[in-house]
């Protein structure tokens, strides 16, 4: 139980511990997620949901890099551990794009719908993290993770701009 007697000697020991904890979830998340966005950019029928999606598996590449800083602040090995919560959103993309795969006017909206999905999960997650980074003083944790949530949310705004102006409309016609 030595590592127990040493992190009860830290000041927010138990943020701490749950702030890496849920720091290695969400690079876990943000990894299995690359291969998710590959399917659903082959997948998409539109072209500007096509560019949107390979648009945000680069920003994914970058917030995997930006997550190593963030571990390397704290001095932490960035270690990822599977998320489970994504895997399940992405199966359910899976079978989304399955039972869609033959009418193309919908099935955008469901690629758009699972999408949506995925990006509240990130939000969420980030938005715990950037306060976390706040109580416990991480400033540089604090600030690279902030940047991540700001991509995020721009990106859930994109896929609702997407769905308004076309796919949504192709669906319900
Ligand atoms: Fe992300």
């Amino acid at each position: 139980m030595a590592r127990k007697n040493k992190s009860d000697e830290m000041p927010n020991a138990h943020l701490h511990e749950l702030f890496v904890d849920e720091l290695k979830d969400i690079l876990g998340a943000e990894r299995q997620l690359l291969k998710g966005l590959k399917k659903l950019s082959e997948c998409a029928h539109s072209d500007t949901l096509k560019e949107a999606f390979k648009t945000h598996y680069k920003q994914t590449e970058g917030q995997i890099e930006r997550l190593k800083s963030v571990f390397s602040s704290l001095d932490v090995t960035a270690r990822g551990k599977k998320c489970k919560a994504m895997e399940g959103l992405l199966e359910e993309a899976d079978e989304i794009m399955e039972e869609f795969q033959d009418s193309p006017e919908v099935l955008d909206a469901a690629l758009i719908s699972a999408a949506q999905k995925v990006e509240h999960y990130e939000i969420a997650s980030y938005g715990c993290l950037v306060t976390y980074a706040k109580l416990m003083e991480h400033t540089e944790a604090e600030e690279l993770l902030a940047a991540t949530l700001a991509e995020e949310k721009e990106t859930d705004v994109l896929l609702t701009e997407i769905a308004m102006d076309e796919a949504n409309v192709e669906a319900v016609q």
